[in-house]
């Protein structure tokens, strides 16, 4: 592996920037090559052959341009496709899956939530994840079908987003959850909204931090791990309007202007 390539990122859209902005603050050293497939989101409602295809042909975008691991910074696309990159590309493949374990390890009440798109629940990483620790805790999911529009679009504070939002959190806080795991890349973006609905003493828990710890180790096993340029270069792509993705990279950049290209 060559310690100087960049790390590919992809997502259906703008929601896998919240797993890019942990890995360029836990990974400072490595430049990255982001891809938001924003022209075909949402993946939450479409096919497994649908968002398999798309996966390969943006992992082809990212290896064609000399990427030595790609991140997949999404949940739905981990689970419709993941094997499938595994078995069809030599790179290594990260994955983000909704973070069940350490919600029901942490668990008090017995009760966690799991908020995700309709195709994730669907995948064989959940069921498999979700059998694993249905003896411990009752595990409440609710699709988030909606929501990943209102966020391509820039609505992060509306009073639209914030009725749908209330509307899907209402059941699982009447069952009493203690835990809410952020399963789609895309809602951390509404975590403000989301701390306000719920009681407090409820966890939100993103499994982006565990994502960056995972992507590092898999360096160094692959002594992939660049121990730093003086400056990192990031790149942004969409294949959709170019508009809010900038909007998303300067919030979560602290300001640093970024040129987004579209593509493929
Ligand atoms: N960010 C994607 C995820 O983590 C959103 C899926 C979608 O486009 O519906 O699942």
């Amino acid at each position: 592996m060559n310690t100087i390539s960049p790390i590919g990122v992809f997502d259906s859209g703008i929601g896998g920037l919240s797993v890019w902005k942990e890995l360029s603050s836990a990974l400072p050293g490595e430049s990255m090559m982001y891809l938001a497939d924003s022209a075909h989101a949402p993946y939450g409602t479409k096919s497994k052959k649908y968002i398999t295809e798309r996966s390969r042909v943006i992992t082809s975008f990212l290896l064609d341009r000399g990427c030595k691991l790609i991140v997949v910074a999404c949940n739905t696309a981990t689970g419709a496709a993941i094997t499938t990159l595994r078995r069809e590309y030599e790179v290594p493949f990260i994955g983000v899956e909704p973070a069940v374990k350490p919600a029901a390890l942490a668990s008090k009440t017995g009760h966690i939530g799991v908020l995700a798109t309709a195709r994730t629940f669907k995948g064989e990483h959940f069921i498999r994840t979700k059998g694993m620790f249905a003896g411990a805790v009752e595990v409440h999911v609710q699709a988030g079908t909606g929501l990943v529009e209102l966020i391509e679009a820039g609505l992060l504070k509306s009073v639209e987003t914030h009725d749908l939002l209330e509307h899907y959190l209402r059941p699982m806080i009447e069952s009493g959850i203690d835990q809410l795991v952020l399963g789609c890349t895309h809602y951390p973006f509404l975590i403000p909204m989301i701390r306000n609905i719920l009681p407090v003493g409820v966890t939100i828990i993103d499994p982006a931090p565990a994502v960056a710890r995972q992507t590092r180790k898999v360096l160094e096993n692959f002594r992939g791990l660049n121990p730093g340029p003086d400056s990192p270069v990031h790149q942004f792509f969409t294949t959709g309007d170019p508009g809010p993705l900038e909007l998303i990279i300067k919030q979560v950049s602290g300001n640093q202007p970024a040129e987004v290209i579209r593509t493929i």
